[in-house]
């Protein structure tokens, strides 16, 4: 479960001094299994948002719960315990372009000592569960758009996150991929995983027929159920 309560975010002061207050008293919970999706125009804090859940940037003032931690207060040090929890995937897919799609879904396992059989193992299986078995020994460049974003769905995935946040995912592709991607992400919370997925589209907000907490301006204005794009 994560829950923010009057959370308020401001980033330093720039050349102008001027200081940014990019979320403002926002509260909100969002309960394991659910798919939530985060509307608003650019710059209303949605990226924002997703940092502050996963400890990338601090909350100024308010609570922020993961389970039954408190991240506003988390050590740096300790910020890994809540990241092995999640999946992110940005935008601009953040592949390494002299990697093979294998290879950019294995790296993301380097870190834990699993044997050669058992990284194989597990990357055909994301790689599967995203359609590509068949591109495994392609670089980043002979894939389309939306395969380059699957792979980087694939990476999220491979350890087994409990949520998965999703940073305009489908912002560079066209309809047909963009359709791709949102089912990947609607079977991926059926099978357990919580999803939240930030996008300033309409069309994904009403064909998904989700949650929706819409943000102006760094405000929450509203938290629906079923939501329909309003802004
Ligand atoms: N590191 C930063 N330092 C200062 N201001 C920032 C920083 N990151 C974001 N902001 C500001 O905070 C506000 C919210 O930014 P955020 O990136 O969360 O918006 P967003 O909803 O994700 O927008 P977009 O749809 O364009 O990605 C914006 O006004 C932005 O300029
Ligand atoms: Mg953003």
């Amino acid at each position: 479960m994560i829950e923010f309560k009057n959370v308020t975010k401001e980033y330093p002061p720039n050349l102008v001094k001027e200081k940014k207050v990019a979320i403002k008293n926002a509260s909100f919970e969002i309960k394991d299994g659910e798919f939530v999706i985060l509307c608003g125009r650019s710059g209303a804090g949605k990226t924002t948002i997703l940092k502050l859940i996963s400890c990338e940037e601090k909350p100024s003032s308010g609570l922020i719960m993961f389970d039954d931690v408190n991240i506003a207060e988390i050590k740096k040090s300790n910020a890994y315990t809540i990241r092995q929890k999640i999946g992110f995937i940005f935008q601009d897919y953040k592949l390494l372009s002299y990697k093979t799609v294998y290879e950019n879904v294995a790296y993301a396992l380097e870190a834990f000592d699993f044997n050669e059989s058992l990284v194989k193992e597990e990357v055909m299986q994301v790689l599967e569960l995203v359609g590509l078995e068949s591109k495994i020994n392609c670089l980043p460049r002979e894939l389309s758009g939306g395969e380059q974003q699957r792979v980087s769905i694939a990476r999220a995935l491979i350890h087994r996150p409990k949520i998965i946040l999703a940073d305009e995912p489908t912002g560079n592709l066209d309809p047909y991929h963009t359709r791709d991607i949102i089912k990947i992400l609607l079977k991926i919370n059926e099978s357990g995983s919580t999803v939240i997925l930030s996008t300033h589209s309409k069309e994904i907000v009403n064909l998904l027929e989700k949650r929706v907490i819409t943000l102006e301006d760094g405000r929450i204005i509203r938290d629906e159920e079923k939501g329909v794009f309003s802004l």
